[in-house]
């Protein structure tokens, strides 16, 4: 398909203020910021998901043919202290100095640790996101938040690093699983779970779930980057306490990265996860009187409709997935905070549970 791009956004952050291209075909426009900073002179890597490479769109053949790139073997696991390091050694073969630039085609995982790795390297080089999954175009990308992960658990060490674009080529979606499809499905949920009640009805309305070649993604994609452009530009940082700012985010998460890091990275993919933490928050509301038990029901086919996991597949120990909440960044003081739902689309942060009540939704997700 040619180039068309449908919409281009913008995240506001003052002097780190970036574009958001949506759109299809946009490879000509990334190889034209590509052609730029080479004709200035400047050094610049790709780094690369192996999975993604082998079905890659022709564009994504032609840049590799100009740049120095590398390639990251796919999944979780990669997100490590020693996949970082590889990166940083290949930064210094290729001599990438100071005026470099770094470019990340990927999912999460690809964005999260090359982001870091641009962050880190000679204190700070430029990047640009090229998310190729539904997970990385409606969350990841955008934002700024880098990392990876530690055995003690998930995005444990990391950086604020904000790229200076995101090309989002819907055309990428193509070659993507469904498996992964619908893990992005449930970072979408999450936006309208925790702030967005027309997306969520709207969500809810569709006849069929929602695939690649659904008409009505691209602007469902779009929706998910304003909303966290709005979120993060009030909120870079995540230092705002009282309303929740940009911790709401995180609603599903405290429990998501447990089960990620309990039942070793990789088991799930990281929206299985989430979709899973998405039903322990509600529960979690629940508890605190808040929400229905036809709120719980709709939540639970809505993201069964796209295969997700809403309880876990294989027992892991409650007491485990306890200790690893307890490393979660969202830890204060001791205490757990938690994103809870007065309502469908209305979220806060609480910290007011105890380890009886939490306990308590882990073993109705299956834990033992
Ligand atoms: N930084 C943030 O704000 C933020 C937000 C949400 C999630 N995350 C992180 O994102 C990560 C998950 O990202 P993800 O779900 O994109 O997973 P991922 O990066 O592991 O990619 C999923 C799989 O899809 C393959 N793939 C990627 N693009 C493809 C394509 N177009 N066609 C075919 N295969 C393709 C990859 O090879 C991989 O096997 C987690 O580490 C999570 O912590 C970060």
């Amino acid at each position: 398909m040619s180039e068309q791009v449908l919409k281009t956004l913008k995240v506001g952050l003052e002097d780190r203020a970036y574009p958001i291209f949506i759109g299809h075909g946009l490879g000509s426009l990334i190889i034209k910021s590509f052609t730029e900073h080479l004709g200035e002179g400047k050094k610049v890597a790709v780094l690369i998901d192996d999975g993604f490479s082998e079905k890659a769109p022709l564009f994504v053949k032609e840049l590799l043919s100009r740049v120095s790139t590398l390639k990251l073997p796919s999944g979780e696991s990669t997100k490590s202290v020693q996949f970082l390091s590889k990166i940083w050694d290949f930064l210094a073969s290729e001599e990438v100095d100071r005026t470099g630039v770094v470019f990340a085609l990927g999912g999460g995982v690809t964005g999260d640790l090359s982001g870091f790795a641009a962050a880190s390297y000679l204190r700070g080089l430029d990047f640009y996101q090229v998310p190729t999954t539904l997970l990385a175009m409606v969350d990841s990308s955008v934002g700024g938040k880098t990392g990876i992960n530690l055995s003690a658990g998930k995005n444990l060490v990391g950086a604020f690093h904000q790229p200076k674009a995101v090309f989002i080529d819907l055309d990428c979606l193509s070659t993507l699983p469904k498996r992964e499809f619908s893990a992005g499905m449930a970072e979408v949920i999450k936006y309208g779970l925790l702030g967005n009640k027309s997306l969520y009805h709207k969500l809810l309305s569709f006849s069929k779930p929602l695939n690649s070649e659904s008409k009505e993604l691209p602007e469902i994609i779009e929706t998910c980057c304003l909303d966290k452009a709005k979120i993060v530009e009030s909120d870079e940082r995540e230092s705002i306490e009282s309303s929740g700012g940009r911790a709401l985010l995180n609603l599903g998460h405290t429990f998501a990265h447990a089960i990620e890091s309990v039942a070793g990275y990789g088991e799930y993919l990281h929206g299985e996860a989430v979709s899973i933490g998405l039903i322990c928050a509600l529960r979690l509301s629940r508890m605190s009187g808040y929400c229905s038990d036809a709120d719980e029901k709709i939540l639970e086919s809505l993201l069964q409709s796209y295969a997700l996991p809403v309880k876990l597949r294989f027992d892991l120990c409650s007491q485990a997935l306890m200790n690893a909440m307890q490393s979660d960044k969202k830890v204060k003081a001791g205490k757990i905070r938690f994103v809870v739902l007065k309502e469908i689309s209305d979220a806060f942060l609480s910290s007011r549970f105890d380890t009886d009540q939490v306990l308590k939704i882990w073993n109705s997700v299956g834990a033992k």
